[in-house]
This record gives C-alpha cells, sequence and structure tokens, in this order.
C-alpha cells in the first residue's frame, strides 16, 4: 500500500495529482488544505490553512502499519501579491512565504520525524517548485524568493540524507512548466506596471503552450518513480 500526503487538493495540480494516484487502488490519497473537493473511498482529508504555521506544526503524520511507500507532495502555492517591493501589502507577504515556504518545510521536518528511522519504508518528499525559483521576475519577489527557499531546504534534505544514511529516503525539487491552472488566470490578468512580462503569458496561452495539470501530474509522478538520477532541483521540461 501506498500513501500520498498532497496539499492543496482542491484544484489545479494538485487535485490532478489526486484524482491520478487514486486510480490505483493500492494507493490512499490524504489531502491537505482550506477546501475538501474529492470524494472517494481512498481519500481523507485533513483541514489547514497554510497560512497559519502554528496549526501546521501541530499536524502530524500517521503511521501506516501496511504501508510500503509514504509520499509526501507539497504542490500548494500562491503567487501571492504581483506588485514590486515598496508597494506590497506586509500581511500578503507573510502569507504567501507561509504559504509556499514556511509550512511546506515544517511539513518536511514533521514527516521525517515520523518516519526517517523506519528503514524498510521508502520515503518520498516532492516539492512543487519553479522555473522562477532560479530566475528572477519582477512583481513576484514572494514567489521566486519561496521558491528557492524551497529548493535550498531539498538539497540541504540530501545531503543530510547521505551523510546520516538514511534508507529509503528520495527528494525532489520539481519545477513543472507552464500550467492551465487558476495561477496562470492571475498572471495574465496582472497589470504591466507590476509584471512586465504579462504580454509573454497571453502569447504562450493563445499559442496553446500551456501543459494540462492531468499531463503534468503524470509526468511528475512517473519521474519520481523512475528518476536515477540524484539531481533534487529538476526541470520537467527537461525531462
Ligand atoms: N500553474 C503554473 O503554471 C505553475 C508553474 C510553476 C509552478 N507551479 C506550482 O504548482 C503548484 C500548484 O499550483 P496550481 O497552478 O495548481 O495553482 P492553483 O490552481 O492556484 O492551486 C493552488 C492550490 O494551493 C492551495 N492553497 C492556496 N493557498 C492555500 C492555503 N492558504 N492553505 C492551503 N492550501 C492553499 C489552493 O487551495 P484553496 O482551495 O485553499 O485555495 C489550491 O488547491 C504550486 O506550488 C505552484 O507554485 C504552477
Amino acid at each position: 500500500m501506498n500513501i500520498y500526503y498532497i496539499t492543496g487538493t482542491s484544484r489545479g495540480l494538485g487535485l490532478a495529482f489526486a484524482e491520478e494516484i487514486l486510480k490505483d487502488e493500492n494507493n490512499l490519497v490524504i489531502g491537505i488544505g482550506r477546501q475538501c473537493e474529492i470524494e472517494h473511498a481512498n481519500y481523507s482529508h485533513k483541514r489547514l490553512d497554510l497560512a497559519d504555521t502554528v496549526e501546521v506544526a501541530k499536524f502530524r503524520f500517521g503511521q501506516h502499519q501496511k504501508a510500503d511507500k509514504v509520499v509526501l507532495i507539497n504542490n500548494a502555492g500562491t503567487l501571492g501579491e504581483i506588485k514590486y517591493v515598496g508597494g506590497l501589502d506586509n500581511k500578503e507577504l507573510v502569507n504567501a512565504l507561509h504559504i509556499n515556504l514556511v509550512s511546506p518545510c515544517v511539513l518536511m521536518n514533521n514527516f521525517l520525524t515520523a518516519y526517517r528511522n523506519e528503514q524498510n519504508l521508502e520515503k518520498v518528499i516532492l516539492n512543487i517548485s519553479s522555473g522562477a525559483a532560479v530566475n528572477p521576475y519582477d512583481g513576484w519577489s514572494a514567489y521566486c524568493t519561496s521558491k528557492a527557499g524551497l529548493n535550498m531546504f531539498s538539497e540541504v534534505i540530501s545531503s543530510e540524507k547521505e551523510i546520516a544514511k538514511i534508507r529509503g529516503l528520495k527528494i525532489f525539487s520539481i519545477a513543472p512548466g507552464v500550467i492551465e491552472t487558476a495561477m496562470q488566470d492571475q498572471i495574465r490578468t496582472a497589470d504591466k506596471k507590476d509584471f512586465n512580462q504579462v504580454d509573454r503569458f497571453v502569447e504562450l496561452k493563445n499559442e496553446g503552450g500551456l501543459q494540462s495539470p492531468t499531463e503534468t501530474a503524470v509526468r511528475l509522478l512517473a519521474m519520481i518513480e523512475n528518476s536515477r538520477s540524484n539531481e533534487v532541483y529538476q526541470d520537467l521540461r527537461n525531462a
């Protein structure tokens, strides 16, 4: 039996992950997020606002006696407010950093607290990164910063895994490419004075250059299943 903890299953890529994974009755999915949109015998949901780091810190991963593999997919994310630094609302800035970076790090810590000594259990962490982790985009300061932080936290776990010889652990931080979700709607409707690449994203959509959430989820799941690479940060577009 395989257990998948996935944040942000209400829509977009997270919903596609859950739907794909639930096609196999050997899989259980535990969604984590503000809203539950899935009804399935093998799905359960933990209501949690990832902006609320005090509540996130209290979240405990379960003991799954029959599990062969346990997976954490830190998928939930927000672009936050698209605006230049100096004009940002501080509450929105802090929220975006909490949702995209602080809460995923706390969840990774709690995940490894629960499972790191389980020698025979396969343990996989997939963080949904972005090309914005390694390229600065104007107006996206909180988003770029949080994804860069997520990459580095993942790299450190990978190095600790080697030093402490943690068995059966794989960790990835993968940029998925441009996906047709609500996040892209927000990008295309941004004001040009807050983000000067709006036209590029509108063109990409008009040219049919966006991936569907389902095809992205399928490719990412195949990537973490079959990857022989020790690279933590990867870009699905180069796979
Ligand atoms: N779309 C793209 O082109 C693209 C490109 C690169 C990377 N990504 C990454 O892919 C991941 C999925 O994004 P998406 O495109 O599927 O975006 P999306 O359609 O906007 O979905 C975002 C998900 O995150 C959840 N979420 C947001 N704020 C939350 C909070 N405070 N607490 C709990 N859950 C929260 C949302 O749930 P609620 O129902 O609670 O709002 C939703 O399920 C993100 O990490 C994003 O950065 C996307």
